[in-house]
């Protein structure tokens, strides 16, 4: 009896009080001075102290690899996640960082998949993340290209694409090419507008979602997570469904 009472099953049935139940976070921009996240390694250490406290117990922290604005490399993430790790020790922090990217599926991350100069997760997932303002017009032929290569892609933030808004069948076309996709908490919290929010709760209802991650870059950020305990609809929702970022820390 005790047995079936502490059982992982029973986990998801007693409501969570924080995102423990997630295991690790898969998308964030932790690695200071790369991209629009964390500036210093202090700010970088603030936002760690806080995903430990929301219980999360590593990140796979994703920065933006995008050709105009962000031109990273694997090679410049890995040292930014080095001197990040050694910090969190120095710290005296226990706390599981690997690091990966966020790509945007333009020209210049399609140039380093060339290459070869990719940085996946764990299990060759890889985070990718679109133009607001447009999908590239072969980016189904994209997601093939990476699914051949033996990559599983996942499309970071759906919610967030005006042009995917309500549009269920062209995210289930994304998903069964083979690319999963990424709900952000900070939509479900209406950080980007009750539109968004609704839209999340809709694809999570829909069975869509396989991760849930904070794309946290700054305090701000950290603040609208530890006030998303506090909401009861979002404690439900790590009750309800289960996602795949608890696979990442077996990996
Ligand atoms: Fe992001």
């Amino acid at each position: 009896m005790f047995g079936k009472l502490f059982s992982r099953s029973s986990a998801h049935v007693t409501q969570p009080s924080d995102f423990s139940v997630l295991g690790m976070d898969m998308h964030s921009h932790l690695i200071p001075g790369i991209d629009d996240g964390a500036k210093t390694m202090e700010e970088s250490l603030e936002l760690i102290r806080g995903l430990i406290q929301l219980g999360y117990s590593g990140a796979i922290t994703t920065p933006h690899v995008m050709g105009d604005y962000y031109p990273n490399t694997g090679a410049i993430i890995q040292t930014g996640r080095e001197e990040l790790r050694r910090a969190i020790r120095q710290a005296g922090l226990t706390f599981r960082l690997e690091a990966s990217a966020e790509y945007n599926l333009d020209n210049y991350t399609a140039e380093l998949f060339a290459q070869g100069d990719i940085l996946p997760m764990p299990g060759k997932r890889l985070l990718v993340e679109l133009s607001f303002f447009g999908a590239p017009p072969d980016l189904e032929n994209r997601i093939f290209q990476l699914r051949l290569q033996g990559y599983s892609p996942i499309l970071a933030h759906p919610e967030r694409y005006s042009y995917y808004q309500g549009n269920l069948s062209a995210l289930e076309r994304i998903r069964d090419l083979g690319c999963a996709l990424q709900v952000n908490i900070l939509s479900l919290t209406g950080h980007y507008g009750s539109q968004i929010a609704k839209w999340a709760k809709t694809l999570l209802d829909k069975d869509m979602v396989s991760y849930l991650g904070t794309d946290m870059h700054h305090a701000g950020h950290l603040q609208e997570l530890q006030a998303a305990l506090q909401q009861k609809d979002i404690l439900r929702i790590l009750q309800r469904h289960t996602f795949k970022n608890q696979d990442l820390l077996n990996l």
